[in-house]
């Protein structure tokens, strides 16, 4: 997998935005798969300047969901289909109908998670998925132990999971519900294109860990081994656990210029 250290969020979020720009020039109808949490509003950020900007038009690209919660209420903002639409969707300019992700609140929620792994099938998959990744390892929602060759399903979260998410619900531990849908290890690994990013310190064990530990599920991200191409993007913090940073830093800054991002 290839390995970009930048010096900070922003300019990861920049150099993944110009990638998903420059997928957008080649397929102007390229579905995107995102991801929610704190590390990639600087990527949604530096898209949509480009979009307005007239660097890019995205009117027509597709976005997808990589997990939701079960249970919030329809519309709850902390739902991560309002999350998206907030983030992503809004700021892009795209229509709702661009959108689609699994339904956490649907009464049968296993027949759910099938129709969404197939409705990504349907829609032609995912061109670039971008992932976050968690402290304990996950991508999507997929935690420790989960089958590498996992499909969209229904999991229940970490502790340190809820606590990590819990600021995003006033802080209130309570309130972070305990089960997930999401996308599994092997849809994700379907996509064309791998991004993870991740930011500072507390995630350095972790990308340590996905990068040079080995593929194991204990560490979920590590099964981005196994994808053809699998970028991962890390500030320096993120980066201080990695043994070969040096070499990556060499590898990046002699790459050949017909190579993407
Ligand atoms: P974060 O979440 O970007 O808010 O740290 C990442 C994740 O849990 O995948």
């Amino acid at each position: 997998m290839e390995v970009v250290i930048v010096p900070d969020a922003k300019a990861g979020g920049e150099l993944i935005a110009e990638a998903m720009a420059a997928l957008l020039r080649r397929k102007p109808d390229a579905l995107l798969g995102v991801a929610t949490g704190s590390t990639p509003l600087p990527v949604y950020e530096a898209l949509a300047r480009k979009v307005r900007a007239g660097e890019v038009d995205a009117s027509r690209a597709r976005v997808c969901q990589l997990d939701e919660y079960v249970g919030l209420p329809a519309g709850h903002p902390e739902s991560y289909r309002a999350t998206v639409l907030r983030e992503v969707v809004e700021p892009l300019g795209l229509p709702e109908a661009s959108f689609m992700g699994p339904d956490g609140s649907a009464e049968d929620l296993p027949a759910a998670c099938e129709g969404y792994d197939r409705a990504l099938a349907e829609a032609g998959g995912v061109d670039l998925q971008l992932l976050g990744i968690g402290t304990d390892g996950h991508i999507g929602f997929n935690e420790p132990c989960s089958s590498l060759a996992s499909r969209t399903r229904i999991k229940t979260l970490t502790q340190q999971t809820r606590v990590d998410n819990a600021r995003f619900f006033d802080g209130d531990l309570e309130q972070v519900p305990h089960h997930v849908i999401t996308q599994g290890i092997g849809t994700i690994l379907d996509a064309r294109h791998l991004v993870l990013l991740a930011t500072g310190e507390g995630k350095a064990e972790a990308v340590a860990q996905t990068v040079e530990g080995p593929l194991s599920a204990l560490v979920p991200a590590s099964a981005l081994q196994l994808h053809r191409h699998a970028t991962v993007v890390v500030d320096e913090a993120a980066a201080s656990k990695l043994k070969l940073a040096d070499y990556f830093r060499h590898t990046y800054a002699n790459k050949p210029s017909w190579q993407g991002l």
